[in-house]
């Protein structure tokens, strides 16, 4: 019932690339299909830019943040390995009844996300869920590396979900994995494996490394097999979809699936020309621009397909229902948002303020005061 997204202002061409490593803007295109990627400032993180696309979300669907059930964020690029960066999106849009946490399911992290979302609501166990792609992955990229260093941008990208019995949403979804493929796309160090350590920082091992051709490889095969597997689950033939939004990887991807599936080009929504591989935000990233440009209109199916690091790959089958377009703002729950923001920030401090030690005897008459209450009610 809402989509946003948000992509940070700085834009990095190829042309900038090519002063500052060995490359081209022509190999560039031509191997990848990317033209631009935008990178977050120093002073944005992967939280930053989910808040952003959230609360976009949450305007397009009028929605009020504290009736938020459960918040999921899709990312590998957390904000720190503890707390979830889920827990900062769900703090700061006050959204205070809602659980929250982070997944992380390589590019497929939205994806996988939604189907989620989707299995939390089909359940009867919530109501309202905001799912959420987001990673910085300029923070993960080694800038001496031309095979990656090319290939990543940074963004955001947001969906609300709410139960309905109409038609439309999530029809069906399909999930899986080969962690044999894990050493394809890794980050090697800073987990609890190989700890973070002066050496590990000398030789970059807190650096994303790639096998481009086998992943290249597993994608061609898998994402076509995917695809047919979720439209078989939401009995839907490969005829009657109408678009197919895609993790945006490789452009040279996107063509080979569609040469498989014998489905035209121009079926796949493509714009890694503008925003390079944005990882777990690429899908909800696209998905917001060809809703924001009028390509998807009530009633179209649309299958969403990512695959990545781990290794993983989800496709998530569903009809764009006609309720989402009709929504409009009302003054009223705009105002109320905002006040919602503004008071999470405030409630932010104040708690933080409280909590530290200064404030122990405050607190000591706060609990007083209850038990006071307690008794005499
Ligand atoms: N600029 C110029 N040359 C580059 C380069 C760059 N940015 N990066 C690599 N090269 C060179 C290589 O060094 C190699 O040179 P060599 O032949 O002299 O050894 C040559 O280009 C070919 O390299 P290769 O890795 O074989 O290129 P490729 O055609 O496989 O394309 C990728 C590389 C990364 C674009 C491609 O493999 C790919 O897109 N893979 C999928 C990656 C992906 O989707 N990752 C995200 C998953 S979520």
């Amino acid at each position: 019932m809402g989509w946003g997204k948000y992509v940070p202002e700085r834009v990095v061409t190829n042309s900038d690339l090519a002063d500052m490593m060995d490359t081209s803007d022509e190999w560039i295109k031509t191997r990848t299909g990317i033209e631009r990627r935008h990178i977050a400032a120093e002073s944005e993180a992967t939280a930053d830019m989910a808040i952003e696309a959230a609360r976009e979300a949450l305007a397009v669907a009028d929605a009020d943040p504290r009736e938020l059930d459960l918040v999921i964020v899709g990312t590998v690029t957390p904000d720190t390995c503890m707390p979830s960066t889920a827990c900062l999106v769900q703090n700061a849009l006050g959204a205070f009844r809602a659980g929250a946490l982070d997944l992380n399911a390589g590019c497929s992290g939205f994806v996988y996300a939604l189907a989620m979302g989707h299995q939390a609501i089909a359940s009867g166990e919530h109501d309202l869920v905001l799912v959420v792609g987001a990673d910085t992955m300029s923070r993960i990229v080694n800038q001496q590396d031309r095979s990656t260093a090319v290939i990543f941008g940074d963004g955001a990208g947001a969906v609300l979900l709410r139960a309905s019995e109409g038609p439309a949403g999530v029809r069906a979804t399909a999930l899986g994995s080969d962690g044999s493929g894990g050493d394809l796309l890794v980050v090697p160090a800073g987990g609890s494996a190989m700890p973070a350590s002066a050496e590990t920082v000398a030789q970059r091992l807190h650096y994303l490394t790639m096998d481009g051709r086998q992943v290249y490889r597993f994608a061609s095969r898998t994402v076509p097999r995917v695809i047919e597997q979720v439209l078989e689950k939401a009995e839907i033939s490969l005829d009657e979809v109408d678009w197919i939004i895609p993790h945006q990887a490789n452009l040279r991807i996107m063509e080979a699936v569609a040469k498989r599936l014998h489905l035209p080009d121009a079926k796949f929504y493509a714009n890694i020309d503008e925003y390079g591989n944005t990882s777990a935000a690429s899908v909800p990233i696209a998905l917001c621009e060809a809703v924001e440009k009028e390509y998807i209109s009530p009633g179209q199916k649309i299958v969403l397909v990512g695959f990545g690091a781990g290794l993983t790959w989800a496709a998530v089958a569903l009809e764009w229902g006609p309720s989402v377009q009709e929504i409009s703002a009302v003054f009223y729950r705009r105002w109320l948002r905002w006040v919602v923001y503004r008071w999470a920030d405030v409630h932010t401090r104040w708690m933080r303020f409280a909590r530290s030690s200064g404030t122990r005897a405050w607190l000591a008459a706060k609990r007083r005061w209850r038990s006071l209450r307690r008794k005499r009610d």
